[in-house]
């Protein structure tokens, strides 16, 4: 069945859709990912373009979803009271009953997918192409970590003892998939959940809430917050009784946090600087379209996104690929979520401090390939921007700008470019162009972050195949990955058979 006919389906008889066994597991060790929205059918054209007149008239009336507005220490205190009584309850289930309740939200979140990319794309400016494959990923961390909990269930060597109370702060920049699996990973193994969203994005971090209670877990037990960036917003992380934060952001913010109370066990996501090698072995053609993709897909707002492409030997010395590359990059569509032909749409604020100067200026050396250009009056459309001539060391090449800016660092040998590509301090993600198995075999031992991508663009991790995280300072605390099969086991507590800590 299309969108279009489980909306009309749940519209006429007041019920949600039924979902077919292309969502749900058949056994655990069959992980199946939820598929994206398959936008050649005009049928999901048709859903599509619907969900783009709602944007432009909000149908939903996106100012009357709100978080729980919290803006006193008295406020937190009694978040974190009911909390922790709704929480007694939850942890004496059984994983494959907790399990079952996350599983429901998955079947929730799939019959209000379009709600979902209404409220992203009217909040954030996230276009329906990049907020599709959200719903998606939130849905496959529910089914996952539901599998990964009962999974956990029948280990007979470890005692596991669920943290009693998680707070979760996620981003902006993924609003949708990142709180959910921060969300339902912590809550599926035994943990009441606090998630405080990033204010730009609270309305998408309500909607998540609104609908984990439609699917049935507790209001107490998941709850979230509207909290100030005060001393009220710091009396909610340091307070005694969180037993854990969930955070992605940026690392300066999570090394404050972990600085307001040291002994805090925290698993922190963080920043990127991220680059893609192209080596004289590449497909230049494919290598043009994932860099531009990797570089620009949601207005290079990702801590993934690709910010350098470094270029080897003649790959360098040849313009051929520059050009490829700019070709792909100026025909790239630029405008807000309501133009259905958008592929990259707004910066989430008008540019400040390091993105303002990456946008506005060049270091020695370097030109413009494209310059970006200001399309609009509010300083939030930006076309993107490439960058020649980009020193190993120099500040384009050590800095995180997080927006729509890529540079091009030349380099003689894979080793001289993959020297560059680790020279930042970061690990998160890091790509590869050559069809060269010597190459691919010698980069593999030899790069430094979480996440490797051969032939491939580098954002966008598939929950069970690619599990996501970094190292250095793309990370803080506990190592496991986003949706990979060690991330529940570091959100708890073990013992082994005799009670030993
Ligand atoms: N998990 C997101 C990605 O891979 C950040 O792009």
């Amino acid at each position: 069945a299309t969108h279009r006919d489980q909306d009309r389906a749940a519209e006429e008889h007041g019920e949600r859709p039924a979902l077919g066994s292309a969502v749900i597991p058949a056994r655990p060790g069959a992980f199946r990912n939820t598929p994206d929205t398959d936008m050649s059918t005009a049928a999901n054209q048709e859903w599509a373009a619907g969900i783009i007149h709602r944007v432009r008239g909000s149908r939903i009336g996106i100012d009357e979803i709100e978080a729980a507005q919290v803006t006193t220490r008295e406020g937190v205190d009694d978040v974190y009271r009911r909390a922790l009584a709704a929480q007694e309850a939850w942890a004496k289930k059984g994983a494959s009953e907790r399990a079952q309740a996350v599983r429901e939200v998955a079947r929730v979140f799939a019959a209000h997918r379009a709600d979902l990319l209404e409220v992203m794309a009217a909040e954030t400016g996230k276009v329906l192409e990049q907020g599709d494959p959200e719903v998606s990923e939130a849905m496959d961390f529910a089914l996952y970590y539901a599998e990964q909990a009962e999974l956990l269930e029948e280990l007979d060597d470890a005692v596991l003892t669920p943290r009693r109370l998680t707070l979760v702060t996620p981003p902006w920049n993924f609003p949708v998939a990142i709180p959910t699996g921060g969300l339902l990973s912590a809550l599926v193994t035994g943990s009441a959940v606090v998630m405080k969203p990033a204010p730009q994005a609270r309305r998408c971090g309500a909607i998540i809430g609104a609908l984990v209670h439609e699917a049935g877990i507790d209001q107490d037990l998941v709850q979230i917050v509207d909290v100030p960036e005060d001393e009220v917003g710091r009396a909610l992380i340091t307070d005694p009784r969180v037993d854990q934060l969930v955070l992605t952001g940026a690392y300066d913010t999570a090394s404050l946090f972990a600085s307001w109370r040291p002994e805090l066990p925290i698993k922190a996501e963080t920043s990127g600087k991220n680059a893609v090698i192209v080596t004289p072995h590449a497909d230049l053609d494919l290598a043009a379209k994932d860099v531009a993709a990797s570089a620009f897909g949601h207005a290079g707002q990702k801590c993934s996104a690709a910010s350098l492409v470094i270029t080897v030997g003649s790959v360098a010395r040849s313009r051929r690929f520059s050009s490829q590359l700019a070709d792909a990059v100026m025909s790239l569509h630029v405008g807000y979520p309501t133009d259905p032909i958008s592929q990259m749409g707004p910066i989430i604020e008008e540019p400040a401090g390091k993105l303002a100067d990456g946008l506005g200026s060049l270091g020695a050396g370097e030109r413009w390939l494209a310059e970006p250009q200001q399309l609009d009056e509010s300083g939030r459309l930006w076309s993107p921007g490439v960058r020649e001539g980009v020193e190993p060391g120099s500040e384009y090449h050590l800095t995180e700008y997080f927006g729509p800016i890529l540079g091009i660092i030349h380099a003689d040998t894979l080793e001289e470019a993959t020297e560059i590509q680790n020279g930042t301090s970061y690990g998160l993600t890091a790509g590869l162009h050559s069809l060269d198995l010597g190459e691919i075999a010698w980069w593999t031992q030899h790069v430094e972050a979480g996440n490797l991508y051969v032939n491939r663009g580098i954002t966008g991790a598939i929950v069970e195949r690619q599990a996501f995280g970094g190292w250095k300072r793309s990370a803080i605390g506990e190592t496991s990955k986003a949706g990979g099969p060690n991330y529940l086991i570091h959100l708890m507590d073990a013992a082994d058979v005799e009670g030993r800590r």
